[in-house]
């Protein structure tokens, strides 16, 4: 007999049929006639109810039946005359196959904290919350593929392995197989990365935007979604030092291209999830966040402020508000400056164009005025910053400029440079960090929490 998945059999209504499912005990109740067991296999987040009548069963294996067991159970599948069920499973037989000890096994009992269930990450998938937030990550990464796959965009492998620091800011891993206690050195006493693996000092990726561009302007619309790697010393919880991006970048598009389909492409994101996971989002909405899928249609039904840099820090300036961080013009924006926007102020998703050219990267397009730069940043209520992109510098000899007046080492971006050599245009990109989107989504407050396994300062347990 085949395995039914629990979320088909909800589903069904052939009743009396004969079914096999398998999966693990969240709760056992009952007396010494009937136990009624809630039993879970992942596909969906509600459970199936399991009848036992207790007399004909073995007394010994019932009494080994606790929560977090998993078993399989062979049975007719009838109409229930419980609440809360459409349908239950009469059990013919039970086979036990992984027992749990009540007294060591860590969810015996409900209501953890998030902080707690980070501790045995292991296990915390187990969790009603962690199996919906799961369930919805995959939901997620499988609509950014189809929106883009419709789009006629192509999915691009970026290396994860570069020479390159592709954002400048230097927060990056060292990749190297040199042995940390006998380093091979040059003349000057430097460490000779010639001796190294690649022959070069490498590292982890910060994003997959360069080579992005490279395939732009032979594919025309490309995408990245892989994960990067930052070595920020950030204990955010909107920060992670291993998570993943999704990097647009589409060549003949300017900044306005670009933000309409930063826009279009959220929008389709969030619907997607409300059209097909809204068991998953109804748990989340009742257990973690009461105002998560009012939320999340409100971003879809509403047009996205779209307003220049210098007018949110006017806004700022005007708003009496006293932060921490203290409003000029230059300011590099912190979550403070982004929520007061988005929440206090506008009370709807912001972009921001325009930042000054020296707090954003080098590839950015210079603006005529020659203090900003054609850079966009989306900004969500609760996240903050959950994109950031902006139209390329396209003209050789404006990057290059800028490349030697920030000092990068322009001998190794030559294959970079040589987009600008060769048929260059107008393109533009942003990178949507995949773990803000599923806080957003998901309405949990810590990004530890919407990724399997962390990784963040001191944290790599598992
Ligand atoms: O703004 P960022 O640094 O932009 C880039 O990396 C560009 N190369 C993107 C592009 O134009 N192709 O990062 C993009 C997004 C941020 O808006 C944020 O959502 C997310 O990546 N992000 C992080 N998410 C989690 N943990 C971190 N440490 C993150 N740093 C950035
Ligand atoms: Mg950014």
């Amino acid at each position: 007999m085949n395995r039914s998945v629990i979320k088909d059999l909800l589903k069904s209504t052939e009743y009396e049929s004969k079914v096999l499912v398998k999966g693990w005990v969240r709760t056992k109740r009952g007396n010494n006639t009937v136990a009624f067991v809630a039993l879970n296999d992942g596909s969906i987040i509600h459970n199936l109810q399991i009848v036992i009548d207790v007399p004909s069963f073995d007394a010994e294996l019932l009494r080994r039946i606790n929560t977090g067991a998993c078993i399989g159970v062979k049975g007719s599948l009838v109409e229930s005359k419980g609440q809360g069920q459409k349908v239950e499973v009469i059990a013919d037989t039970v086979e036990l196959y992984g027992e749990a000890d009540p007294e060591v096994y860590p969810l015996q009992k409900k209501g953890h904290s998030f902080e707690f269930l980070r501790e045995i990450a292991h296990l915390r998938v187990r969790t009603n919350t962690f199996g919906a937030v799961f369930r919805i990550r995959h939901a997620m990464a499988f609509a950014i593929h189809k929106y883009f796959n419709d789009m006629g965009y192509f999915y691009l492998h970026a290396p994860i392995i570069t020479a390159s620091d592709a954002e400048g800011a230097g927060e990056m891993f060292r990749v190297s197989t040199l042995d940390p206690d006998n380093l091979p050195l040059t003349e000057d006493k430097k460490v000779d990365y010639s001796k190294d693996f690649f022959g070069k000092a490498t590292n982890l990726t910060v994003s997959g935007q360069l080579e992005g561009e490279l395939a732009a302007l032979a594919l025309g619309g490309v995408y990245t979604f892989g994960p990067t790697f930052r070595a920020e010393n950030s204990n955010t919880p909107r920060h992670l030092a291993e998570f993943w991006m999704i990097e647009p970048e589409v060549a003949f598009n300017d900044i306005n291209d670009n933000m309409n389909l930063a826009e279009d492409f959220l929008k389709y994101l969030i619907n997607y999830a409300l059209e097909n996971c809204l068991d998953d989002l109804e748990f989340l909405n009742s257990m973690v966040d009461k105002e998560l899928i009012e939320r999340l249609k409100f971003v879809v039904n509403n047009k996205f402020i779209r307003m220049s840099y210098e007018g949110a820090i006017e806004i700022l300036l005007a708003s009496g508000h006293k932060f921490e961080f203290p409003v000029s013009w230059g300011l590099d924006l912190q979550a403070e400056h982004e929520r007061y926007l988005v929440e206090k102020h506008f009370k709807c998703p912001v972009i921001l164009t325009d930042y000054p050219r020296e707090i954003k990267a080098f590839y950015m397009k210079q603006n005529d005025d020659k203090r900003t730069v054609r850079a966009m940043d989306v900004l969500f209520p609760r996240i903050g910053e959950i994109i950031g992109g902006s139209q390329r510098e396209e003209n050789f000899d404006k990057l290059l400029a800028r490349i030697r007046e920030l000092g990068m080492p322009e001998k190794e971006l030559w294959w970079y440079l040589d987009t600008r050599r060769y048929g260059t245009v107008t393109h533009s990109g942003f990178g949507l960090g995949f773990e803000r989107l599923l806080l957003f989504v998901t309405g949990m407050a810590n990004i530890r929490d919407v990724i399997p396994f962390p990784r963040t300062p001191k944290n790599a347990e598992f």
